[in-house]
């Protein structure tokens, strides 16, 4: 390791999620690349069960703000991708041989859990690469529009997109919990812990909101309601009619 280069770990520490960015577009070989490290990621019995689109074109770009809930960070940065879980190769392999390609909720997650360990193997090289990303779950406001716009056939489902670029500002870093919050040594620990532990966790969080502008702001108040509603409730149907089951 060359003395200028940072560890994976401080790479990693370093992280924070890039909202504004430069004109500055992400050259082709810097992707690549990336992509690769990304692919390079474990994944269950070497299904790869996800594809990349790299979203070049401004007027789906543009789309994609409304869709994404006016975030124009989507059209101004400096490359943008739409992740998707892809069982289409394995149910045309099954098709080709005349045998069924049966989708169920391990299916689905297994395309998913391999989706999102490749994307985030991507973003940690964008970062090392010295580019700002962040992830763009708004697209789920609308999948079928996301799909339609990019003619996505059946099996090829979308669930989330990527902002990549140089970036124009510097935000705090987010506070996660303290280790000891989320690990435990066989087991997990009682219910009152749980709530005395996010308690804590807004004292942490009440210099990061401050600095923001936001104080006042607690981390257990916005948790508190962030469930009250279901969330995208259309998206059981979108899966299914992508070919996803719940069986
Ligand atoms: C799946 C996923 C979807 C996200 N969607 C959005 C989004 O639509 N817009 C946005 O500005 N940030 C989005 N984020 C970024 C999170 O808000 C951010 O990671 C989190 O608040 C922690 O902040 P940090 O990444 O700066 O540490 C998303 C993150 C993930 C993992």
């Amino acid at each position: 390791m060359k003395t200028t280069e940072k560890t994976v770990i401080a790479q990693m520490l370093e992280h924070r999620s890039i909202r504004s960015y430069t004109d500055e577009i992400v050259p082709a070989a810097d992707i690549e690349q990336a992509v690769a490290a990304g692919q390079k990621a474990a994944t269950s019995s070497n299904i790869q069960t996800y594809s990349l689109v790299h979203v070049t074109d401004i007027e789906i770009r543009t789309a994609m703000i409304e869709i994404s809930g006016g975030q124009d960070k989507v059209r101004d940065c400096g490359a943008f991708f739409v992740i998707c879980a892809d069982m289409r190769r394995h149910r045309l392999l099954a098709d080709r041989c005349g045998v069924p390609c049966e989708q169920n909720v391990e299916s689905f997650l297994l395309s998913v859990i391999d989706a999102s360990l490749f994307a985030q193997n991507m973003a940690l090289a964008f970062e090392s690469l010295g580019w700002g990303t962040c992830y763009i779950g708004g697209i789920r406001n609308n999948l079928s529009a996301v799909q339609k716009i990019l003619s996505l056939p059946t099996d090829v489902s979308p669930l989330f997109g990527m902002t990549v670029g140089r970036a124009a500002e510097e935000p705090w870093p987010r506070p996660r919990f303290p280790v000891d919050t989320i690990m435990h040594e066989n087991g997990v620990v009682s219910d009152d812990v749980v709530l005395a532990q996010c308690d804590a966790y807004d004292d942490l969080m009440r210099e990061y909101y401050l600095n923001r502008g936001a104080s006042g702001r607690t981390w257990c108040g916005q948790m508190e309601r962030f469930f009250e509603v279901p969330k995208r409730a259309h998206l059981k149907d979108f899966f299914e009619q992508m070919g996803v089951r719940w069986r």
